[in-house]
């Protein structure tokens, strides 16, 4: 098997793969195409034991979920969505509602939030794992972070699947991976170190489990 040629962070937001526009998103809160089906939770509710409640959403696309989750959450609500892109027709956010458009394997917050968020979003980031040991330490001690993962897309430098070892090391750290539902989970901010040591995307790896064109991460 040819050894993959891979990417930068920086190359890979530039590449197809990442820039495509037949992606799906424009999911909203409830409903046939929703946060609450992809997630498998209803995020009010994951949120209503919360005074104030906090809610980020990396990789947030158009960021319809966040937006009507204002409009029925507590005033002092946070709410933060980052993308790469944001939304595409942006119109005026609700109060509560920040929208950042940043790279999610740059970008870092200045708190921490009751509910972390990333619906199809890992698929196109190349550190997937980095992005997920940073957004452990963003958790709130009760938070709950969610996010699909494709294990194939992780891989050893020369190519090789490196999935099994991935949800190992993810699982000693705390996490819950649901092969079924590709969901990936923990409940309870941490300090995370996994075994993991990147090396670079592979914007080439093809179609995954969603059946859209995905991105393989490589590590050593
Ligand atoms: C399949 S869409 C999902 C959008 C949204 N979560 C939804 O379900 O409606 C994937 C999103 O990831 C964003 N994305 C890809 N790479 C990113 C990166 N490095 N940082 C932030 N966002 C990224 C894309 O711009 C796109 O909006």
């Amino acid at each position: 098997m040819p050894e993959p040629s891979l990417l930068t962070a920086q190359d890979l937001e530039l590449s197809s793969v990442v820039a495509n526009n037949t992606m799906n998103r424009e999911r909203g809160l409830t409903g046939v195409n929703s946060y609450a089906r992809e997630l498998g939770l209803d995020p009010l509710d994951e949120l209503s034991g919360s005074p104030s409640p906090s809610w980020l959403d990396l990789c947030s696309g158009e960021g319809r979920a966040l937006r009507e989750a204002a409009a029925r959450l507590p005033e002092d609500a946070v709410l933060t969505a980052v993308d790469l892109v944001g939304p595409l027709a942006p119109t005026p956010a609700p109060p509560a509602l920040e929208e950042i458009v940043a790279s999610v394997t740059t970008w870092t917050p200045t708190r921490t939030y009751d509910l972390i968020t990333c619906v199809h979003g890992l698929h196109y980031v190349g550190d997937q794992l980095g992005l997920l040991a940073r957004a452990a330490s963003w958790l709130t001690p009760e938070g709950l972070l969610v996010a699909h993962f494709d294990p194939d897309s992780v891989r050893r430098p020369d190519g090789s699947p490196a999935g099994r070892a991935a949800v190992t090391a993810l699982r000693t750290a705390g996490f819950r991976y649901d092969a079924r539902s590709h969901r990936l989970s923990l409940r309870g901010g941490r300090s995370v170190v996994l075994p993991f040591r990147y090396v670079g995307a592979d914007p080439d790896a093809g179609p995954n489990y969603t059946g859209q064109p995905a991105v393989g991460s490589h590590y050593a």
